[in-house]
């Protein structure tokens, strides 16, 4: 079922975070906000509102969305502090720093390749395309964190669909904007810019992978990837590309950047898997932000095994990992 949104709402006229906060604080201080607490939103954002120091917007008519876990959601602060972008940084805390400036409006997405009706998609067409969903997901980075995390958008199947795969499609590469002015730490990077990903067409058409426009009901905060990012749950975060700017069906595997990066250590496939350490260190246990210890065990594809196992029927994943 198609609910409607609004058609002439623009991505440029949703509330302004800096003006609902402030609302937000004046109700706060008025002790107006007990019965506006928002489900699934963090103590910290009720107590001390201004814990978001970035500028996203509220998304409306946000519908509950299919596979959501019912583990505790993260609280925000720990999700939008502790980031990998590396084209703002390699430090932990550098995206948020340093991505506050980044012009994310206006925004398109180029779809081409393998398809039968390319196209370039504004980010309003995007927002617009299907109802926005709230689906709650792990999300376990290779380097053994993870987070639970309200992820605001819907299944990539349905932009892909509208642009017609040819029988040729049997990947899906996709790239990241990069602007060296933007982004002057990109220098320090120490990887392959324009940042790219790929899945497996299969992959990509499973309704888990998720075209990610906002989080905690509200557009993606500069760091997390705005405007629009990738994510896919049952995958290692690197798999989960940001700020996307062009997607491309092609025949053959693409390159992906961490592979480009270190083959030894990135496979294209990157499920994750507690039974296949990285190199360097353990995969059977992550550790779940805003926590220290690495106490919590690591599920066989993050826990979406019985979603997506069967896409890897017959596969070897320790050669494939
Ligand atoms: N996308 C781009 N463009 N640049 C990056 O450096 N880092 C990846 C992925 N997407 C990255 C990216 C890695 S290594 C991880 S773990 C996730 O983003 C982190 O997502 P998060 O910051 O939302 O948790």
């Amino acid at each position: 079922m198609l609910l409607k949104r609004s058609p002439d709402l623009k991505y440029s006229d949703v509330t302004p975070r800096q003006v609902y906060l402030g609302r937000r604080k004046f109700l706060y201080g008025m002790g107006l906000t007990g019965g506006l607490a928002l489900a699934g939103k963090t103590l910290a954002n009720i107590v001390d509102p201004s814990v978001r120091a970035y500028a996203s917007t509220k998304l409306d008519g946000v519908i509950k969305g299919p596979f959501s876990t019912d583990e505790k959601v993260t609280p925000e602060k720990a999700v939008t502090t502790y980031n990998n972008f590396y084209e703002f940084g390699t430090e932990k805390s550098d995206p948020a720093k340093n991505s506050g400036k980044f012009q994310t409006s206006p925004w398109s997405v180029s779809v081409e390749g393998e398809v039968g009706k390319p196209r370039k998609f504004t980010m309003d067409e995007i927002l617009k395309l299907a109802p926005l969903e709230e689906r709650i997901y792990r999300h376990r980075c290779v380097e053994a964190w993870s987070i639970v995390v309200p992820w605001v958008g819907y299944s990539f199947s349905t932009l892909a669909k509208l642009v017609e795969p040819t029988p040729s499609a049997r990947f899906v590469a996709f790239e990241s904007y990069f602007d060296p002015k933007q982004m002057p730490l990109w220098r320090y990077a120490g990887i392959q810019l324009p940042y790219v990903e790929g899945l497996r067409l299969d992959e990509a058409m499973h309704p888990l992978a998720l075209l990610c426009v906002g989080m905690y009901d509200e557009t993606l905060p500069n760091q997390d990837g705005a405007p629009v990012r990738m994510t896919i749950p049952w995958k290692y975060g690197f798999k989960s590309i940001k700020s996307l700017v062009k997607i491309k069906f092609v025949k053959d595997q693409p390159p992906t950047t961490w592979n480009i990066s270190n083959a030894h250590e990135y496979g294209f496939y990157s499920n994750v898997n507690p039974k296949v350490d990285h190199p360097r260190w353990t995969q059977a246990r992550e550790v779940r932000l805003p926590g220290f210890f690495k106490n919590t065990p690591t599920q066989m594809f993050n826990g979406y095994g019985d979603q997506v196992a069967s896409l890897y029927n017959g596969m070897d994943l320790k050669k494939n990992f």
